[in-house]
């Protein structure tokens, strides 16, 4: 994230919401959202945030968890995507670890891989509060971006870049998995939609209720949101690491980028999941306020990442996700 640093360096003051990191809470085939109280699910993720992580999850999350991987010690949302594997030519696979979004500001290292969020008010340097005021998530509220099951346009703010040895960004960001190895690492982004229907909680397809009013990458201003879905939200991202460094050596010149998705598709059909799980009003005071950039204020509570990491929950469904496998888990 060095782009980001000198980004910091040269933007002062900035005012622009919260980024955090989150650690590994569970690897596991288990979606809540998608298809609730199946165990396991279809295929498997990679998931941090609150203990109250389960096959089925209704009510207020951030009422019933205890603990959190996340550094804002009020949040026990709960943030997953799909799981990157490495695809060998012998047909076996291993799944690619992840280490946290580097540089963490503000003394937030020691986050073991993980999600880094953003709630972003505005864009990536101003919040925007007296234009635009947002309205923040009420509990029960879930959501997706992404599909596992797209195999053709690639969607706005779904992207891949490519790690060198120093942690740099490769640019432009790309729709697909780099067609070349990633010395260190592939650097994946999710955005997330901001305009809310300020009715439903969910709906059939988990997406509908939300609408993207953004058309370029990174983080940009959300357009004004369309009379359906007239509430503003807070722009939420992920950004994840996937630790490719102990497996390039194994994708010989010339052989096609061996990288997947735990659901075997293509660049295209990354997703991601989002179940809020703040405690009370805590994040609407964050977002109410201008001082949250990046590390917190005080108007919300932050842990030490080495509390966060002690949170952790049994894994409901247990089966081998580790070493070589002979297929993908659940694609047997
Ligand atoms: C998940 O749900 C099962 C079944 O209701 C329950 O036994 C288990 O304790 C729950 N796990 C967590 C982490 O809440
Ligand atoms: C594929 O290669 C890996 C790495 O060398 C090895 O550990 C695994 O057993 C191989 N799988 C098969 C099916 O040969
Ligand atoms: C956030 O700001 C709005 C608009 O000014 C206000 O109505 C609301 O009470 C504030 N909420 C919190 C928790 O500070």
């Amino acid at each position: 994230m060095k782009s980001l640093t000198a980004l910091l360096a040269i933007i002062a003051p900035v005012y622009a919401g919260l980024r955090f990191p989150c650690s590994e809470l569970s690897v596991q085939r288990l979606d809540p959202v998608v298809e609730p109280g199946k165990t396991p699910s279809s295929h498997l993720h990679h998931i941090v945030g609150g203990n109250a992580f389960n096959a089925t999850m209704l009510g207020d999350v951030g009422a019933r968890a205890t603990c959190t991987t996340c550094q804002m010690a009020e949040d026990f949302s709960n943030y997953w995507t799909a799981h990157v594997f490495f695809k060998h030519p012998n047909g076996s696979y291993h799944r690619v670890p992840n280490l946290p979004v580097s540089p963490l500001l503000g003394g937030s290292n020691g986050a073991v891989g993980g999600i880094t969020v953003y709630y972003t008010q505005h864009d990536l340097s101003t919040d925007n509060l007296k234009q635009n005021a947002v309205k923040t998530f009420q509990p029960g509220f879930r959501m997706t971006v992404g599909n596992p099951t797209n195999t053709g346009k690639p969607q706005v703010g779904l992207r891949y870049q490519c790690l060198s040895a120093s942690g740099g960004r490769s640019f432009p960001e790309l729709s697909d998995f780099p067609p070349q190895a990633c010395p260190g690492g592939i650097f994946t982004t999710h955005h997330f939609p901001a305009c809310w229907d300020g009715k439903n909680l969910d709906s059939p397809d988990h997406q509908s209720h939300m609408y993207n009013t953004i058309t370029s990458d990174g983080f940009v201003a959300a357009g004004p949101c369309p009379s359906s879905h007239p509430v503003r939200m807070p722009q939420v991202t992920f950004e994840t690491v996937w630790d490719t460094s102990k497996l390039n050596s194994l994708w010989k010149t010339g052989d096609p980028n061996p990288y997947v998705w735990s659901f075997e598709g293509t660049g295209a059909g990354t997703h991601a999941d989002y179940m809020f799980g703040w405690k009370g009003d805590a994040l609407q005071r964050a977002m109410n306020k201008s001082e949250c950039f990046y590390d917190g204020c005080g108007s919300i509570t932050k842990q030490p990442m080495a509390t966060a990491n002690q949170c952790s929950i049994q894994n409901t469904v247990t089966e081998k996700t580790e070493g070589w496998l002979p297929a993908l888990p659940g694609m047997a």
